[in-house]
């Protein structure tokens, strides 16, 4: 816990930042799918994603970047697959609306795979799997982004930190979840450090020669004039495998990008249509329904054993806990519900210029 954080029950937050966009002109359903999005991320203790970015997606829509009212047009369709166009709406509605296409077809015929271009950032990516999963099926997706991970060799930020996210269900109380970006550290994180003031951990994000950063404040400042770069999981140079980060991260921008016509790599720091600058990413969905294999009951148990055996192994002297992917959100979302949800001094101020802009006064915060 941070000294100068307070906490603020999540129903509370939800509400608020439905509120707040539709204080914005974005549709009633679609404001809920967003604040849903938003506070799940905080649920599941992922800071980065929730809250934490709702005033970045405030002033987007109020400076025209994203339209408000999102409409999703289909541009191809088979029985197992769609292209969409999210024609510059709201990310997490975008999505929502593809994921569920995407499980709607693999209920039909076993596996759903959507791509989606003119999109817009959609938050976490770890949300549109859970839906997956919620339907005994296994969810992929992934996203572009602006560029931060230089290639191996290189300093010149170039792929997004580009998420590849995969998600399938467990017998246990959680699902297995490998939900995070193909850089050692994204750039939502770096924003939290700097919020908080705390430097990076080395060896995450080097500098247009190479060097090692740990200011958050110089690395975003930096990364604006695409003098940092957010190292690629492996880390830098070949030594400990950097390039696998690199790989995955261009495996996730074909999908996002190249299989809808989508743009890429330096076009996603925005364009100018019709006097109007956007910011455009484009994400890919997978539903595998795995009843379409074996029966989900079956998989599950096999899934949970797998994770069982991975958290009964044996641990480094000192370590307490093996994890797997999805248990440390898991033990989160309970602790959050209990706690509420930490806002530092700079989200105070986020949400009091949001609250007094649009008249929120029906909401009493702590600060
Ligand atoms: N929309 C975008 O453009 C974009 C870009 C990057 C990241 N993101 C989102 O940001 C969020 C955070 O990403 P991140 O890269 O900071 O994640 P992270 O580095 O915190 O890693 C989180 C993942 O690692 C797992 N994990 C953590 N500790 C573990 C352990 N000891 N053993 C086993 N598994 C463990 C977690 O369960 C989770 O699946 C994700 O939800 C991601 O989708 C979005």
């Amino acid at each position: 816990m941070l000294e100068e954080s307070v906490y603020v029950d999540a129903h509370t937050l939800e509400s608020f930042m439905r509120d707040v966009f539709i204080g914005l002109e974005v549709p009633k359903e679609d404001a809920g799918i967003i604040a849903n999005v938003l506070i799940t991320s905080d649920l599941r203790g992922i800071e980065s994603h929730g809250i934490q970015r709702c005033k970045m997606y405030y002033d987007r829509i109020k400076e025209g970047i994203y339209e408000a009212k999102t409409k999703v047009d289909i541009i191809k369709e088979g029985p197992t697959t769609a292209l969409l166009d999210g024609n510059c709406g709201m990310g997490h509605v975008i999505a929502y609306k593809a994921m569920k296409m995407a499980i709607d077809k693999a209920k039909k015929y076993g596996i759903g795979a959507v791509a989606v271009r003119n999109s817009t950032h959609f938050g976490i990516a770890g949300y549109y799997s859970l839906m997956a999963i919620k339907e005994g099926m296994i969810g992929l997706v992934t996203t572009n982004a602006r560029p931060s991970i230089p290639p191996t060799f290189g300093s010149e930020p170039m792929l997004g930190t580009n998420p590849l996210t995969f998600g399938a269900p467990t017998d246990e109380e959680f699902p297995y979840l490998l939900d995070c970006a193909t850089s050692i550290i994204q750039r939502g994180k770096v924003e939290v450090y700097a919020r908080i003031n705390k430097p990076l951990p080395k060896n995450t994000v080097i500098d247009d020669k190479g060097e090692i950063m740990t200011d958050p404040n110089e690395v975003l400042d930096q990364m604006l004039e695409r003098k940092a770069a957010l190292l690629p999981l492996g880390g830098k140079g070949e030594d400990t495998a950097g390039y696998k980060g690199y790989g995955y991260a261009t495996v996730v921008e074909l999908l996002s990008a190249a299989l809808q016509e989508g743009i890429y790599l330096q076009d996603t720091l925005g364009m100018v249509e019709n006097g109007q600058k956007r910011l455009k990413v484009g994400h890919f969905f997978l539903a595998i329904n795995i009843d379409n294999f074996i029966g989900v009951k079956s998989f599950e148990k096999t899934a949970g054993n797998i994770m069982r055996e991975l958290r009964n192994s044996r641990r480094i002297p000192g370590e307490q806990q093996i994890y797997t992917a999805g248990e440390k959100e898991y033990l989160a979302e309970i602790d959050k519900k209990n706690t509420g949800i930490p806002l530092n001094k700079s989200l105070q101020k986020d949400i009091k210029i949001m609250q007094n802009e649009l008249g929120l006064s029906k909401y009493k915060f702590p600060f």
